[in-house]
């Protein structure tokens, strides 16, 4: 049984995930469930398909799964690897490192190279490593777009170039769970072999679809790859997703909600989309700075439109802190994952967020700072206000 007092009003989700789900798109959903072999689900089937392409930039086919985004992670390595293999991953912070454990659980080999958890993967390094890679043993490159852990976000562009610049073979495999309908994501133009979502996040739906963009070269690696594989197989999937039709039974209230989640991406436009991820985000920021607490990513180039880390000051515990906002002002925030436990709490501002959400979001904070004795100066609402004029 909860403890908590009872909240009147709406409460606050400032979280990188799950996201507020609109009205339009709870209401697309309430829909009496489809023969998912009839025609009125193909006609759906064949049009989520294709959409989704457009969100992944992409005219690689994009396959959807009734799965949290891990599930698409875990068929990207089955589809494409043998146990055995190495592979390169880059570790930028919890999620990047979760990747890292599950390539060691499926018997791949991981060179990692370890990143302070505060700027993004390095192009150069990435460079360096796979050069000596003479051999190419190095089968993939795992690299997380946009790490919510740490609300750093990766150049998958200058990732590509990197392994072009040393000729090197292996697939890009990108995690975009966090990124994608969020922020400017290009699959066909960065090169990415396999690009991996979820749904509960730019696409503004509860969670239970993820998605995968599969390049001719990361689809030709499924003939080779060893790893076994049923649920997860793409070629089952592909086969049947020619005619609309999905190998197992799909998540069809979910499918209904993302052919309007994705309708109304268009109506508002994405560059729309993607700029109001910005604003938001440096309205967040400027929050952050007037408060005097520290916003944990260091590179301004890498900040996330999506998700803001912030540095807890010394003696502070993030975790209790996101405890106090949220019960005493029914405001969510996110926790410090993995070795960022306690030291930091996370604003989400991804998906369905206004001005006015923000700003109640950001008010509570300030608040919680006052009662929790947190060192900081008030300012922090007025100058996202400000900001956001
Ligand atoms: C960057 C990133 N990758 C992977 C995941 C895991 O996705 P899921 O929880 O949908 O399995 C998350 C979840 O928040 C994430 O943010």
């Amino acid at each position: 049984m909860s403890n908590l007092m009872p909240h009147p009003g709406r409460s606050i989700q400032l979280l990188p995930g799950p996201t507020p789900v609109p009205e339009r798109i709870l209401a697309a959903m309430c829909r009496d469930v489809l023969d998912h072999r009839g025609p009125v689900f193909q006609e759906l089937g064949l049009s989520v398909l294709k959409e989704m392409q457009t969100v992944f930039r992409t005219k690689d086919p994009v396959i959807i799964y009734a799965s949290s985004g891990t599930g698409a992670w875990e068929a990207a390595i089955v589809n494409t690897l043998s146990p055995g293999d190495r592979v390169l991953t880059i570790e930028g912070g919890h999620f990047a490192a979760m990747w890292t454990g599950m390539a060691r659980d499926f018997g791949l080999i991981p060179d990692v190279i370890p990143t302070d958890w505060r700027t993004g993967p390095d192009p150069q390094k990435i460079a360096e490593h796979l050069a000596k890679d003479k051999e190419h043993a190095i089968k993939a490159v795992f690299v997380v777009h946009n790490e919510t852990s740490t609300g750093v976000r990766g150049a998958i562009a200058k990732v590509r170039e990197a392994m072009d610049a040393v000729g090197h073979p292996a697939l890009l495999m990108v995690d975009a769970v966090s990124s994608l309908a969020g922020m400017d994501y290009r699959h066909d133009e960065w090169g990415v072999d396999v690009s991996v979502s979820g749904s509960q996040k730019g696409l503004m739906l509860p969670p239970g679809l993820a998605f995968t963009a599969i390049s001719e070269r990361a689809r030709a690696a499924t003939e080779t790859a060893k790893m076994p594989r049923y649920y997860w197989s793409w070629t089952k999937m592909l086969a049947q997703n020619k005619e609309g039709y999905f190998p197992f039974t799909p998540a069809t209230g979910l499918l209904h909600g993302l052919a309007e989640s994705i309708a109304m991406l268009k109506e508002e436009g994405f560059d729309n989309v993607f700029a109001r991820h910005e604003r938001n985000a440096e309205a967040v920021r400027r929050a952050v700075c007037a408060w005097g607490l520290d916003v944990w990513c260091l590179d301004p180039e890498s900040y996330s439109p999506a998700v803001t880390a912030v540095g807890m000051p010394e003696g502070h515990d993030a975790t209790a802190f996101r405890k106090l906002v949220y019960e005493r002002f029914d405001v969510a925030l996110a926790m410090g994952l993995g070795k960022l436990a306690g030291k930091v709490f996370r604003i989400g501002h991804l998906g369905s967020v206004n001005d006015v959400t923000l700003l109640g979001g950001l008010t509570a904070i300030e608040r919680a700072l006052a009662i929790a004795k947190v060192p900081h100066s008030s300012g922090g609402v007025a100058a996202a206000m400000d900001y956001l004029g």
